[in-house]
């Protein structure tokens, strides 16, 4: 209808999209209780790929203290909000902020990469290319935390399902089932290691590098 993808609109519309990235913020209260299941052992530097406005990263980096640096990849305009949502957080000093493009080049190495209700947002192939570049951001024993829904195998009412219909009209995405995920990790270079089901909608898939 506006002749663009549906982040390229948010992207270069401020208003409608600082009311998106709002949602998104307040729709995330879900990853403070599945964060507490998991210690992020030996994370120095933790980027969030694709983090909006930078909640998920801030509370990891407020309830493990142990980790040195958080660093959050997003598109300009969503760095700027960010950069104002955080700019008084207890943990923001630690905080460094990259505009980018996540099937272009992710320039930074780390050890931990959270990529959270945005693969959903993508067909296969795409979701395949971000995670591709995501690999060549992780250290070799890296690992990669996924937290999106995981639709059962044979559903017969499941948000999930419901959801579909909203991300395939909207962005051209969909929730996947676990063998879903399997599928597009394996392409691109992951294997599921864990997987940490959470109390409300989202759940963790921790993943590493196959050659890792
Ligand atoms: C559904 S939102 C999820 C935001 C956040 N991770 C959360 O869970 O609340 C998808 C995010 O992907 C970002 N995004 C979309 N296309 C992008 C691209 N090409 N490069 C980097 N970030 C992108 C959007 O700006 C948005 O912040």
């Amino acid at each position: 209808m506006y002749g663009k993808e549906v982040f390229d609109y948010y992207n270069s519309n401020r208003k409608e999209g600082y009311i998106y990235n709002q949602a998104m913020k307040e729709y995330s209260t879900d990853y403070d209780l599945i964060i507490s299941k998991y210690d992020f052992p030996d994370a120095k530097i933790i980027m969030d790929v694709g983090g909006g406005k930078g909640h998920l990263l801030e509370q990891i980096m407020i309830n493990n203290p142990h980790i040195e640096k958080g660093i959050i990849f997003d598109l300009p305009s969503v760095i700027e909000q960010a950069k104002i949502c955080l700019a008084n957080s207890d943990v923001g000093k630690k905080i460094e902020y990259i505009k980018g493009n996540f099937f272009k080049n992710i320039s930074v190495r780390t050890d931990v990469v959270c990529v959270t209700r945005v693969l959903h947002d993508w067909n296969d192939e795409k979701a395949i290319e971000i995670l591709t570049n995501i690999h060549s951001s992780l250290n070799d024993n890296g690992r990669l935390l996924i937290f999106e829904m995981i639709v059962p195998d044979n559903p017969k009412i499941d948000m999930g399902i419901t959801l579909n219909f909203n991300l395939l009209a909207m962005a051209g995405g969909k929730e996947r089932t676990l063998n879903e995920f399997k599928s597009i990790l394996f392409a691109s270079g992951f294997k599921i290691i864990d997987t940490i089901k959470g109390d409300e909608i989202i759940s963790m898939l921790i993943a590493e590098k196959v050659d890792g």
